[in-house]
């Protein structure tokens, strides 16, 4: 296959609801009827063998133009909406990327959708009596925190989980709100993250920016969901900044919130973050 043949192609991650697999083979039976009608190219649908109802939708462009072209265009926008409603939409190849365009590759995935002298702070650290806490944890199972492949078992990772555990390894003298966040990226890795606080204050970072970043700074791209845990009877939605951070790299998010013994909530970020302020609203260039 060439470069461009692969600068052609785009591939999401279908996970249709349960009930649904009828409405989406319809849905995309039209869509393929469409893509071929208008000449933007062709699509493909193949199942995810060992996840059921895990589909990979996949669309062959005639070229870059046709791929806007399809994405501007009102009968897609409709087949489009009737499969948001019945399935969680992952994009996991962007069919328009072009290497001499890389902005265009960025604006597409974000539209679409973390001492100086710390003696002091240390001493304080030492007795709040969190930190040791994390230490503690020394069994196997703890250690393996950091990301991992769960590509096997995706879909059914127990997210509120690995954030009560991420959770444990706050770092949070002086506020004692301990947060723990875990996030799912699209091929099933589960990446964690605490909340990491600062003699400045300011400079604090919540959980569920220490997860995002750290994935980012994997190579991670695309995400599915992410769980954030705080020892609070009501839940705790993620900060306004930490909501930004979200929507910029994840889009619109699954949500769920939980505390130490039971899930509250699950949303959407775009139900958190109504108007949001993106890359589509900066100037082209
Ligand atoms: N915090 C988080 O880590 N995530 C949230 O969703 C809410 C707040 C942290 C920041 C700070 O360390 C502490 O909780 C109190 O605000």
């Amino acid at each position: 296959m060439s470069d461009s043949d692969l600068g052609r192609l785009s591939v999401s991650l279908v996970d249709v609801s349960d009930g649904s697999e009828g409405e989406f083979r319809s849905v995309w039976r039209e869509f393929e009827a469409l893509l071929t009608r208008k000449g933007y190219g062709r699509g493909e649908v193949i199942r995810d063998e060992g996840m059921p109802r895990r589909f990979y939708a996949v669309r062959h462009w005639i070229d870059a133009a046709a791929a806007e072209r399809c994405h501007a265009d009102r009968e897609v926008q409709a087949l489009t909406s009737r499969l948001y409603r019945i399935a969680r939409v992952t994009h996991v190849v962007n069919g328009v990327r072009r290497s001499e365009q890389p902005r265009l590759l960025l604006d597409e995935r974000r539209a679409s959708h973390l001492e100086a002298d710390r003696r002091t702070g240390f001493d304080r650290r030492v007795e709040d009596g969190g930190r040791p806490e994390g230490d503690r944890r020394r069994s196997a199972r703890d250690r393996r925190l950091g990301p991992r492949r769960l590509r096997e078992n995706a879909g059914e990772v127990d997210l509120v989980a690995a954030a009560r555990r991420a959770r444990e390894h706050a770092d949070a003298p002086f506020s004692r709100f301990r947060v723990g966040a875990a996030l799912e990226t699209a091929d099933g890795t589960v990446i964690t993250g605490c909340n990491i606080e600062n003699a400045t204050f300011g400079l604090t970072m919540c959980a569920e920016r220490v997860a995002m970043f750290k994935a980012i700074s994997e190579g991670h791209r695309a995400f599915t969901r992410i769980a954030v845990v705080a020892d609070t009877e009501a839940p705790t939605p993620p900060c306004g900044a930490c909501r930004q951070i979200l929507w910029e790299f994840g889009g619109n998010l699954e949500i769920a919130l939980a505390n130490l013994t039971e899930q509250k909530a699950i949303h959407r970020l775009k139900d958190l973050l109504p108007m949001p302020f993106d890359a589509r609203l900066l100037p082209e260039q």
